[in-house]
């Protein structure tokens, strides 16, 4: 439930008149980043002044989304003199979300867009004060530096961030706003499913960020309570309800207390305390974790009461869930497998980063997807196609596993990296033949020697890549015996696979 001024299309006139539906221009949300001590700059001031200069009919230069204005100094010119005044304090000033009429550029100029504005300031202490009135828990004034740039470095096929930010905004609006709960029942507990290692955690914490940020004009302060869900079983082994009763008590005192306050509590793993009752029976559950079910049940009807608290909750074990929780879970997300497209983006985030950070030495920026994709049609083999490199090493990575998940693929470059890199400088090259290297050795294939600078040898490893692509399509074919598309499909993918496979070969050969 957006608010009126954010829909781009609104009807005006009367019933009599009739109506007409007006197109407004959409609106652009920015945040801005500040950091500063000084207890002297006015926070409400530089708001205003902001807003003011970033809405001005004058503004018209075009802003890439996801771009920091402030990274770039020719970009000065549409702060005008507030560049100056506050160059030291804002860290960061960016577009990050666009809502309106579709648009096919990812370009927008400030003038032609309504402008939500939200300043921040990121809290930095380890963990809150309430901290010790939680000890199963760990407690976050958000937003948080620990937290910051997750969200964004998160990627999904479908929409769910985006549909996340949104559904939690407007739950936020409407538990602020004056509307009675029995007016308006809101689902105020969000359940991500999906296999390990999928982001279901990550999208939580970052979520929280996102929508302190996003709610902070209606609440003044934002908490995370990540309740450490596996250790309560565990450590208070016959006194599990007791401690989740008890940290229920807390959280309904908490949101009590300070209803200025957001509370945003983060159940992971949430099948340690809702393992589904009936299924316990039958498989010899311990009472223990019974009465935690039960007590979880009971701790979140009492929570109900509140209207400022929203419990998101995370499992990859979705049949083993209680049905009485499931049925009060007002959203379930499914939280799926990245898809190739995305599996390439993670990995090119990760990679991205660690050039950013200097780890990896490269004066280029890492090839988009589409990019990669023409530069492996054109045929793999060239020490400076890292993209084509990159989808080689991620076929052979699938090749391995059942499910590709964004937890493995983040830590491939790192790991890679610690493993194998020994005296020489970690270019792009070295780093990718790194990867390759790790990826072949999972697959029980040592590669001898460390590196693949020269052009030739990261053929050799290309070369190796497709090689065992083409045996794994091949495998394919054989197996597919039911479907006669399924063959065909598979068949001319396969001679696709062969005809790149040869490319690479009569290149060698022409080198030669
Ligand atoms: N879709 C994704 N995009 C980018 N990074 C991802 C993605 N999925 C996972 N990761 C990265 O993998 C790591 C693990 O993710 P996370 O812990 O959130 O997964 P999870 O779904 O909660 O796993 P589990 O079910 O095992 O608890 C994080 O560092 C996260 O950044
Ligand atoms: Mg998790």
């Amino acid at each position: 439930m957006a608010t009126e001024e954010e829909f781009s299309v609104q009807m005006e006139g009367s019933p009599e008149a009739g109506y007409v539906v007006v197109a407004r221009p959409g609106v652009v949300f920015i945040e801005a980043r500040i950091d500063t001590d000084d207890n002297a700059t006015d926070m409400q001031q530089l708001r205003e002044a902001l807003q003011a200069q970033l809405s001005s009919p004058k503004n018209d230069t075009p802003i890439e989304l996801g771009e920091d204005i402030m990274a770039d100094p020719d970009n000065s010119v549409i702060l005008g003199t507030l560049y100056e005044k506050y160059k030291g304090i804002i860290k960061s000033l960016k577009l990050v979300e666009y809502v309106g009429e579709k648009k096919f550029s990812i370009f927008y100029s400030l003038n032609g867009v309504n402008i939500k504005l939200q300043v921040y300031q990121l809290h930095d202490t380890e963990l809150s004060h309430d901290a010790t009135e939680l000890p199963e828990a760990e407690i976050n004034d958000m937003p948080h530096v620990r937290f910051e740039g997750q969200w964004d470095e998160l990627v999904f096929d479908s929409d769910v961030k985006k549909d996340l930010i949104w559904m939690m905004t407007n739950i936020g609006i409407v538990l602020h706003s004056q509307i009675t709960k029995a007016d308006f029942p809101v689902a105020q507990i969000i359940l991500l499913y999906g296999p390990p290692g999928t982001g279901k955690t990550s999208l939580c914490q970052g979520l929280a960020q996102k929508i302190s940020i996003r709610l902070n004009s209606s609440y003044k302060r934002t908490k995370l309570i990540q309740i450490k869900t596996a250790t309560l079983l565990s450590k208070y082994y016959s006194e599990s309800a007791k401690q989740v009763d008890a940290i229920f008590t807390t959280i309904v005192r908490m949101c009590q207390e300070d209803p200025e306050q957001f509370v945003c509590v983060l159940i992971d793993e949430v099948e340690s305390i809702a393992f589904s009752r009936e299924q316990g029976a039958h498989h010899g559950e311990s009472q223990d974790s019974l009465r935690a079910t039960n007590s979880l049940l009971t701790g979140l009807d009492r929570a109900k009461s509140c209207t400022n608290v929203i419990f998101l909750c995370t499992s990859n074990m979705l049949d083993s869930l209680d049905s009485a929780f499931l049925d009060r879970c007002g959203l379930r997300i499914a939280v799926d497998p990245p898809s190739k497209h995305s599996q390439y983006a993670i990995l090119r985030g990760r990679i991205q980063k660690l050039i950013d950070q200097g780890y990896i030495k490269s004066e280029r920026r890492f090839p988009s997807y589409d990019e990669a994709s023409i530069e492996w049609k054109a045929g793999v083999g060239k020490a400076s196609k890292h993209g084509a490199t990159l989808l080689a090493i991620l076929e052979l990575f699938k090749s391995g596993k059942e499910v590709t998940s964004g937890r493995s693929l983040t830590q491939l470059p790192e790991l890679a990296i610690l493993r194998y890199l020994r005296w020489e400088d970690c270019t792009l090259a070295v780093a990718l033949s790194f990867m390759h290297r790790l990826v072949m050795s999972q697959h029980g294939v040592h590669v001898p020697g460390a590196r693949y600078e020269d052009v030739d040898r990261e053929d050799k490893f290309l070369t190796a890549s497709m090689g065992i692509e083409l045996q794994r399509h091949t495998k394919e074919v054989e197996n597919a015996t039911d479907s006669p598309q399924a063959e065909a499909s598979t068949a001319v993918e396969l001679r696709g696979h062969k005809r790149n496979f040869s490319g690479i070969n009569d290149e060698k050969r022409v080198k030669r």
